[in-house]
Formats: C-alpha cells, sequence, structure tokens
C-alpha cells in the first residue's frame, strides 16, 4: 500500500506574528510517497538540493518524525519515505515544515490512525526541533490546516485556523541564511513600547482579514518593529527592495527567517515588482496565492 500526499510550502511570521502566524501557499510545493515495507525506515529523496539532505532516519526531519509515530503507535511493518523537494531547503518556504508535515498526514492516511490536524501538527513540530533548534510550529500549522493559521500557545499546542483568499508574490534571493543562527541573533527581551506595537499590528491584522481589507493587513504585516530589522540585515538588498516596491505592495516583510520576501502585490503592479525582484536578486520568483494544507493526490 502506498500514499502520495502535496505538502505545502508556507510562510511564517508575517512580519508581527513572529513565532504565531503562518500561510499556505499554493506552490511551492514538497511531494512524498509513502509505501508500507517489511521493516525499518528508508528515505529517498530528489528534487531541490536532494544532495544536500541526509537520508539518514535520525538526522531527517521527516525521518524523526516517521520514527515517533511508528513508535507511539507500534507500527510493526516498515515504511519507505521518497522525497520529492519542489520547496528549496533553507529558502524561508517552510522546506523541512512541508517534508514533517507531509510525512505525519501520509502516515495517519496509510495506517488509519485517526490523528486530528491538531495532532498531526504537534508530530510535524518535532522535527523542526532537528531543523531550526526550536519545535516552533508556524510552519507545519498551515502545512496541515491551509489557509493562515495562529499559533497562539505551545504549551499545550493551540492552533487556530482562518480560511482566507490572498495572492501573494514571493521573491527567493539566492542567499544563504540558517534558522538557528536568524534566531540567535534576536534579542532576548524587547522594550515595552516595542511590545505594544507588534500586538497592535498583530491584532489589526487580523482585524483587517475580519473586514476583507487588504491595504490594512499588507500596513501592518510591514511594520514588525522586533524581528524584522535584525534580520533584514542577513538579505543583501532587502532594504532597497523595500524602498523601491513600497507603493507597489500592499504589505512586504522576510518569509519566515528567509531569505524569501512575502509581498502582497497590487495586481496592477505585478510585473514591475518582479522586475525589480530580478534587478535586485535575479532569483526564482513565484506569484501564488494561500492554498490547502497537505491532501492526497
Ligand atoms: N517563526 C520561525 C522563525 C519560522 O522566524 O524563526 C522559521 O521559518
Amino acid at each position: 500500500k502506498k500514499v502520495k500526499v502535496c505538502s505545502p510550502g508556507t510562510s511564517a511570521n508575517l512580519g508581527p506574528g513572529y513565532d504565531i502566524f503562518g500561510l499556505a501557499l499554493s506552490k511551492p510545493y514538497d511531494t512524498l510517497e509513502v509505501e508500507k515495507t517489511e521493516q525499518g525506515i528508508t528515505i529517498s529523496v530528489d528534487g531541490e538540493k536532494a544532495e544536500e539532505i541526509s537520508t539518514k532516519v535520525d538526522e531527517n526531519t521527516a525521518g524523526v518524525v516517521a520514527k515517533k509515530m511508528m513508535e507511539d503507535f507500534n507500527i510493526e511493518s516498515g515504511i519507505h519515505i521518497h522525497i520529492n523537494k519542489g520547496i528549496k531547503p533553507g529558502s524561508g518556504l517552510g522546506s523541512s515544515s512541508a517534508s514533517c508535515a507531509g510525512v505525519a498526514f501520509a502516515l495517519n492516511e496509510l495506517f488509519e490512525l485517526g490523528l486530528s490536524k491538531l495532532e498531526l501538527v504537534k508530530y510535524s513540530s518535532l522535527g523542526e526541533a532537528v531543523a531550526a533548534g526550536a519545535p516552533h510550529a508556524d510552519n507545519v500549522a498551515p502545512a496541515i490546516f491551509g489557509g493562515f493559521t495562529l499559533t497562539t500557545s505551545y504549551d499545550p499546542l493551540e492552533v487556530l485556523h482562518i480560511p482566507v483568499d490572498i495572492e501573494v508574490l514571493v521573491a527567493l534571493p539566492n542567499i544563504q541564511v540558517s534558522t538557528k543562527t536568524a534566531r540567535e541573533i534576536l534579542p532576548k527581551e524587547i522594550p515595552i513600547n516595542d511590545m505594544v506595537n507588534n500586538v497592535g499590528k498583530a491584532a489589526g491584522m487580523i482585524y483587517a482579514l475580519y473586514n476583507n481589507d487588504l491595504e490594512l493587513f499588507g500596513r501592518y504585516m510591514s511594520k514588525d518593529c522586533v524581528v524584522e530589522p535584525c534580520r533584514a540585515n542577513l538579505i543583501d538588498g532587502y532594504d532597497e527592495v523595500k524602498e523601491k516596491v513600497k507603493d507597489m505592495v500592499y504589505g512586504i516583510t522576510i518569509s519566515g527567517s528567509g531569505p524569501a520576501i512575502i509581498t502582497i502585490p497590487k495586481k496592477e503592479h505585478v510585473i514591475d515588482i518582479e522586475n525589480i525582484f530580478k534587478d535586485v536578486w535575479n532569483c526564482p520568483v513565484y506569484y501564488t496565492k494561500v492554498g490547502p494544507g497537505c491532501y492526497v493526490e
């Protein structure tokens, strides 16, 4: 028996929603095929930067998730996991999360475990701990639920889900950013004024969704005063691009820990923005929209 699953790329944070907000994207995505075998877990990978991904179970984020689920549910047969990476690792588009969420989703289907979406997010986030040094769930939550998610509590894990229909334009500069480093450079304490700013903007973004107000959503998304200013230094050209596109987008910010950049474009300026991305970074660009969570293909 075999299950084939599509697992979407995701964009975490959306500015002031650090470790809380996440969006599922219609593209790019990973495809996972999970097949029952006699025993043990084996992994193969192809696609984007496959040569850099370990196929050892304990070093592969999807392998870690699969191993824990198989132990917890006393699954005695084995599995082979084949991962086709459509999402470049280290891109800021939830590449490892997509593989973690995809394997959790696939095992739930293959062995008919009957797990809820929240339980799948919990299992998926175990793999994130390996990838990022912290089990943040703001990429795996939208990868499972689709749409827009808020991870409002980590212990116990709580996820709120809001279906949304938003078009986004994402640039993927060819710059290396390690999520671990991008987390380490953040301040351990923040001034209370910054907290007031970020809580206000994050709350306003939800109000904006409620009122279908893309302009307000994007304006607040661009106003994180804690995380984005630190990380902007890791992405050459970011400040320049942000300034150049400011009248062409409703919002722009770093996607996850970068280097991907997510914008909510004004439709009439999509091509102009793409040209600016290409001028500055000469990089891949995705014009896509918010999409569903993992699904069986
Ligand atoms: N919330 C996480 C971070 C997402 O910004 O570090 C990483 O993709």
